[in-house]
């Protein structure tokens, strides 16, 4: 498999005085170019710890992290991230959120009438141009969401990592933002890294899922491959015998082989 994205024998050990943790041992993964893996597990088996590796917010113990043969150990453009809380900064308009970064990453290569249309274009991807000039405060949870895909990619990043992007929506606003991105992925072929808890959201969506098992010291337990056809449509996906099949084996992992340890 050609590796666009490699986790590379990653260990993470958090230290506070005299006591450690360890919290993820030797973590390797390989990525495609255009792919949609998941990370499923039970919480806090280090999903976030490992996504913020990845972004370079948290520095990896042992091991690293390699974009196109390059190692990456700082945040970059080249790695947008979107979290499960909104993140977008309050006194700025929808618009101004998407074009703080845009004006970052393009400040050079696009004029300020392109960066302009730039900010519109992702904003309309994700059907929001017409909130252009509202405020955070103003929108729903899932226009917010919204934004925050579009402002991840208006960066134009190699990897999109997302850190349980539909956790704090309700089922509908949820349902409908998967399909947004799943259309979006379909259309633009970006790589996406997502952690999520929702086994049925992972199999529609992915072309992977890596299991992870309980930390201390997890690992990935498990990687399945989703051999379903794109584009795929959830409705009639919740009768499809493949889907249900990899419903089944995540379920299986998650509750039966690695279910969840409340830790001391
Ligand atoms: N900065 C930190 N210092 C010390 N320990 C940390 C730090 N960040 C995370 N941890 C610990 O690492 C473990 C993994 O945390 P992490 O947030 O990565 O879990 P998670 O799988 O994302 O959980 P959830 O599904 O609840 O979001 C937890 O035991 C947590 O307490
Ligand atoms: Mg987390």
């Amino acid at each position: 498999m050609q590796a666009y994205l490699k986790l590379d024998h990653i260990d993470k050990t958090f230290t506070r005085g005299s006591a450690t943790t360890e919290v993820l041992k030797d973590i390797n993964l390989t990525i495609e170019k255009g792919e949609y893996v998941s990370i499923i597990g039970h919480s806090g088996c280090g999903k976030s710890t490992l996504l913020n590796i990845v972004a370079g917010l948290t520095g990896a113990t042992n091991g690293g992290v390699l974009l196109e043969n390059r190692e990456v150990n700082a945040p970059g453009p080249d790695r947008a991230v979107v979290f499960q809380n909104h993140s977008l900064l309050p006194w700025l308009t929808v618009y101004e959120n998407v074009k703080l970064g845009v004006d970052k990453v393009f400040a050079r290569t696009k004029s300020r009438a392109e960066r302009d249309a730039w900010v519109i274009h992702n904003l309309s991807l994700v059907q929001m141009a017409h909130a252009k000039d509202k405020r955070p405060s103003e929108i729903s949870g899932g226009m917010k969401q919204r934004v925050g895909i579009a402002r991840a990619l208006a960066m134009e990043p190699k990897v999109l990592l997302l850190d349980e992007p539909f956790g704090a929506l309700d089922a509908l606003t949820r349902a409908h933002l998967q399909d947004s991105v799943m259309a979006l992925h379909q259309k633009l072929g970006n790589t996406i890294l997502m952690i999520t808890h929702d086994v049925d959201e992972a199999v529609l969506l992915s072309d992977r899922i890596v299991m992870m098992t309980n930390g201390p010291s997890a690992r990935i337990g498990e990687v399945l491959e989703v051999p379903l056809a794109r584009p795929r449509k959830r409705l009639e996906l919740a009768t499809n015998p493949g889907y249900l099949k990899c419903r089944q084996r995540v379920l299986e992992f998650l509750y039966e082989r690695h279910s969840f340890v409340e830790a001391a």
